[in-house]
């Protein structure tokens, strides 16, 4: 089993030295960038961080730093001259699933679509079906795994959504392992109720009824078990309409759940417009998106979640990201990580894809899933950025000649050091 070691630090403070440049400091406190406060980006060269216990308590360039007061309880870090970037914030995930799908990978290779995939028993039923007969702890440790992974990859907070699981049993079994993984790892998680991903096949042909269980049966008991921080519903042609979108948001916020939607990956059918009137705190995939779709975000809190790395591997349309930019909307990038649509978690790719398929500099890019992810998961004022008083969340990089360099040679491992809480992890 491959774990994720702290380095146990009996160390109050921290300094890293030998910074060549601090990407995205922030001492301004904004929620997230949009328009054109996405090309903004503060950056400090030959810096220094100094970490109090977990928080950043102060950063600034090497020339000004004024030492250590404290040397034996002080630990020093050389960052060998690599750039220190917030971890990122991956703010849609389908983390924990039992199996992985490569033979309808194939398939799909093969000429079937991902709907046609889903009709043959396929897809999503696919994953409820090995859900169902996985135990919890071993579901637990692939989840632990793939997160540990992702940790390492430079991802510093993340959610983690239900969905694969459809029936009362099972979707607690998967809302109690992200509960685990909450309390076993070091990372920042947000959990989604996604009861409405998929309509379970002892519901086939009586999807109103089972709205009606996932609204009366299993929201309640999620509740008590304090399970999620949000509710999800897979509002698209063939899966929910706007109507059962509208009725489990509205039941989702009774419980204190926010909503955050799939909408908008194949058809535009109003679901961005309900999702939104329903206060979701964001939208997500919006690979097709009308005028109408876009004039709903007006005067509203919610932000726009792009997933280009399901735009890559399912090869549909990318998200209109430069429309966003010219219509002020904010967005975030996130990996919508899961074994059917984007079995990978690694946002060093998804930010190579902002740039080389959505088109955006690197300035955005990097807005983009850092700041504005942190925001989709409501923790901008904790993480996001490096401002003094939030947590030490960043990866320190190799030695690389700028900090576009980053997005701009992609498939490459360029990360040192990732630290977490102000701690290293191994
Ligand atoms: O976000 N679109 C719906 N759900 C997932 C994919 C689910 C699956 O194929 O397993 C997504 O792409
Ligand atoms: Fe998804």
């Amino acid at each position: 089993m491959f774990w994720v070691n702290f380095v146990i630090l009996s160390y109050m403070k921290t300094v890293i030295k030998n910074i060549s440049k601090i990407v995205q400091c922030d001492e301004n406190n904004v929620k997230f960038r949009s328009g054109k406060d996405m090309s903004y980006l503060k950056v400090v060269n030959n810096g220094f961080i100094e970490i109090d216990d977990g928080i950043i308590s102060n950063y600034g360039d090497m020339d000004e730093w004024k030492g250590i007061d404290d040397w034996n309880n002080t630990k020093i870090v050389d960052a060998e001259e690599g750039i220190v970037f917030p971890s990122y914030c991956d703010s849609h995930t389908h983390l924990v699933y039992a199996e992985s799908r490569e033979k309808e990978f194939f398939d799909r290779i093969n000429g079937l679509s991902y709907q046609e995939i889903a009709k043959k028993g396929g897809g999503i039923l696919n994953s409820a079906k090995k859900i169902s007969e996985i135990d919890d702890d071993e579901l637990f440790e692939r989840s632990l795994a793939r997160l540990n992974k992702i940790i390492l990859k430079g991802t510093g907070a993340i959610e983690i959504k239900s969905g694969y699981g459809l029936s009362l049993e099972s979707e607690l079994k998967i809302l109690r392992v992200i509960k685990k993984l909450k309390e076993n790892s070091p990372i920042f998680i947000k959990s989604t109720f996604l009861g409405a991903h998929a309509v379970p096949l002892n519901f086939k042909n009586k999807k109103s009824e089972y709205v009606d269980h996932l609204i009366n049966d299993m929201l309640p008991l999620i509740k008590s078990e304090n399970l999620a921080d949000y509710i999800d519903v897979f509002c698209e042609d063939g899966y929910f309409n706007v109507e059962d979108t509208i009725k489990i948001l509205k039941a989702g916020k009774k419980f204190g759940l926010k909503g955050k939607t799939h909408v908008n990956q194949f058809n535009s059918i109003g679901g961005v417009k309900a999702s939104i009137d329903n206060d979701c705190i964001s939208v997500d995939h919006l690979e097709v998106m009308k005028d109408e779709d876009f004039l709903a975000f007006k005067d509203s809190n919610c932000i726009a979640t792009l997933l280009p790395s399901c735009s890559f591997f399912l090869g549909i349309p990318y998200s209109p990201a430069k429309e966003f930019i010219e219509k002020n909307i904010p967005f975030n990038l996130a990996t919508d990580y899961n074994p059917g649509s984007s079995p990978s978690g690694n946002m060093n790719f998804v930010s190579s894809l902002g740039s080389i398929k959505l088109k955006l500099s690197s300035e955005q890019v990097i807005n983009a899933t850092t700041i504005n992810g942190a925001y989709a998961m409501e923790l901008h004022k904790e993480i996001g950025t490096i401002s003094i008083g939030k947590k030490a969340n960043f990866f320190i990089t190799k030695q690389i000649p700028s900090y576009q360099y980053l997005n701009y040679s992609f498939g490459e491992n360029l990360i040192n050091k990732v630290f977490l809480r102000g701690k290293e992890i191994k």
